[in-house]
């Protein structure tokens, strides 16, 4: 990369930073995008499942269309960098790196508009509401493999913690899906010195949570992982009250679908059996998560390789995480990658989501030119075949 594009990267990022906007309200943001794209060169279409945008860039003859993905929104929180950059919207901030995924696409898509060679189709998708608005189910059901028929897909989140430019590649599951729970539980209240006249439902939730607790220790494989986290309990208003009402709320991850589907079977189990003993109801809902990120073991191999040719420190030793990503959502749709690149160290605060965060423009060579990269390796392994 030129310093003159890494130079204008680095102000594209900073401006995105500065004047960041939350999922589903990324309107500037996408006409910023809009703007560059324009001053690159890339027709593009806007509009797509909210706030997305797909740019498409086509050469030469070969038949085969592969996408790059990045996200654009930023979270409610309020930044404590410091920063002449920081955010200028209170409460709002880019805690996550979107600003840095999005101007390495854009930085990407300047690399492949400048270099000959290659031939083929590349799609460049910049996805709105990534932080749990469904983003990318949006995209996908306003015809986002339709309309663009690219036969591979591939994406990247920066990884604080991992040294700086170094690319982080998992054969498989990459990222776990999961869901929020709530249960509730409605007893019967009452006189506190009179419990034999009501139905409590505190002391059916202290045996509950212990209950659940069981299910991640014995009814799922050791050699699985879950989480079954229980994070808020709220019910009661007086001491001398037995309350009526109790709601608690969770979370569960997981990497396996078979492992979900055990945790799900055992918490209604759990559920009607707490009920059944304190006579109390229990009902269970849970809003499930896009799914779990499992790379596709050919384009896993595509992005180690573009990884290499960017002569990029590479990793394939990496546990996979609890944390989510709804890029999960493509790769149940098309074959693909997403992989992480370090954005350097970790300090206190300024992990992911975290309100000292920045993204590391030093990164965005590396970033951008992996994804230039791996769209090439991808049209040139496809030669010859259709979409
Ligand atoms: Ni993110």
């Amino acid at each position: 990369m030129t310093p003159e594009l890494q130079e204008k990267l680095t102000v594209w990022r900073r401006h995105l930073h500065a004047h960041p906007e939350l999922s589903l309200q990324e309107q500037e943001t996408s006409a910023f995008v809009q703007e560059k794209l324009r001053e690159i060169g890339i027709p593009f279409e806007a509009g797509i499942g909210g706030h997305g945008i797909v740019a498409t860039l086509t050469r030469g003859q070969t038949q085969g269309r592969v996408g790059l993905r990045a996200d654009m929104d930023a979270l409610p929180i309020t930044e404590a960098t410091g920063l002449p950059y920081a955010s200028k919207n209170p409460g709002v901030m880019h805690a996550c790196g979107h600003d840095g995924h999005t101007a390495s696409l854009l930085g990407a898509a300047a690399l492949l508009a400048a270099d000959p060679g290659w031939s083929g189709t590349v799609d460049f998708i910049f996805q709105p509401a990534e932080e749990g608005f469904g983003g990318s189910r949006a995209m996908v059901a306003a015809g986002l493999f339709e309309r663009f028929p690219m036969d591979r897909i591939f994406g990247f989140h920066n990884w604080p913690g991992l040294a700086a430019g170094t690319i982080a590649v998992h054969d498989g599951v990459a990222m776990a899906s999961g869901g929020r729970i709530t249960i509730t539980i409605d007893g019967h209240a009452g006189h506190a010195g009179m419990p034999h006249l009501t139905r409590d439902p505190v002391m059916a939730a202290g045996h509950l949570i212990v209950a659940l607790q069981s299910i991640v220790s014995r009814s799922v494989d050791p050699l699985d992982t879950a989480v079954l986290s229980l994070c808020t309990i709220e019910g009661g208003t007086a001491p001398n009250q037995i309350a009526g009402k109790v709601v608690i709320r969770g979370t569960m991850r997981y990497h396996r679908d078979a492992v979900k589907d055990t945790i799900l079977e055992r918490i209604e189990q759990t559920c009607a059996g707490i009920a059944t003993s304190f006579g109390v109801k229990v009902t269970f809902g849970i809003v499930m998560g896009v799914g779990v990120v499992i790379n596709t073991p050919e384009e896993a191999g595509l992005a180690r390789l573009a990884a290499e040719k960017m002569r990029a420190e590479v990793r394939l030793d990496l546990a996979p995480s609890m944390a989510g990503e709804d890029f999960a959502h493509y790769l149940q749709q098309r074959p693909g990658a997403f992989v992480w690149i370090g954005n350097g160290d970790l300090r206190a605060g300024a992990e992911l989501h975290g309100p000292a965060y920045d993204f590391n423009d030093a990164i965005l060579p590396v970033a951008a030119g992996w994804m230039a990269e791996v769209a090439k390796a991808a049209l040139a392994s496809n030669q010859g075949a259709g979409p």
